[in-house]
């Protein structure tokens, strides 16, 4: 049997009933590590929980949404990192802190924004135009790269920004449009 790659360790994911904190939540379970998970939708959290059973403790908060905060929050996330990362390493604490940065990922967050039938078609098509890999991430690609950066195949890695995005942060704009 091969090794588990989070044996031992503890995970706390927030917004795990769904999108990107679901698939976190099922790989990081599936990999051993005991999980705990938060979300303020108690319905679909409970079915998580039924999903990872005894690997999982769940709780619930909410929190307020707003556009503004929204970004101002984005951003924090990303010098916030660094100084936490940065201030473990100076008191010698054995922690990192990384910060992961998804983009055009097909998550239930873009549902209001798709629309349906013919219409969410055309607009996933256009969506993926833009984007240089032509086409949008899953929840599974942003969960594979939190699983590297939570287990040990990442010790040496403090500090970073890891983009998911499919190359959008490499210029999109600059690149090649797929011809539709
Ligand atoms: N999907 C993308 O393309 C994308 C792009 C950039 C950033 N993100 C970020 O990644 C994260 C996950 O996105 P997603 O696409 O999986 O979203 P999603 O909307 O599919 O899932 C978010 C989950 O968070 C829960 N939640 C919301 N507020 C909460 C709170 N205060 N406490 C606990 N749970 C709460 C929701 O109930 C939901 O289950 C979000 O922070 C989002 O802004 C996503």
């Amino acid at each position: 049997m091969t090794e588990k790659r989070l044996e031992g360790k503890i995970a706390l994911i927030t917004g795990a009933a769904q999108g990107i904190g679901k698939a976190t939540a099922l790989i990081f379970a599936k990999e051993g590590a005991q999980v705990i998970i938060s979300d303020i939708n108690d319905i679909e959290g409970n079915a998580v929980a039924q999903e990872i059973g005894g690997n999982c403790i769940k709780i619930w908060f909410v929190g307020i949404p707003g556009a503004a905060p929204y970004a101002a929050s984005k951003a924090a996330v990303r010098n916030h990192t660094k100084t936490v990362a940065l201030y473990c390493c100076q008191q010698g604490y054995n922690i990192r802190c990384n910060s992961v940065h998804p983009a055009a990922i097909l998550t239930p967050m873009w549902e209001p924004m798709l629309g349906s039938g013919s219409e969410r078609d055309t607009r996933m098509a256009e969506i993926a135009k833009e984007i240089p890999m032509h086409k949008m991430g899953t929840a599974e690609d942003v969960a594979n790269a939190i699983l590297f950066l939570a287990s040990d195949e990442s010790k040496y890695i403090t500090g970073i920004e890891l983009t998911v995005d499919g190359g959008i942060l490499a210029g999109a704009s600059a690149s090649i449009k797929k011809q539709s």
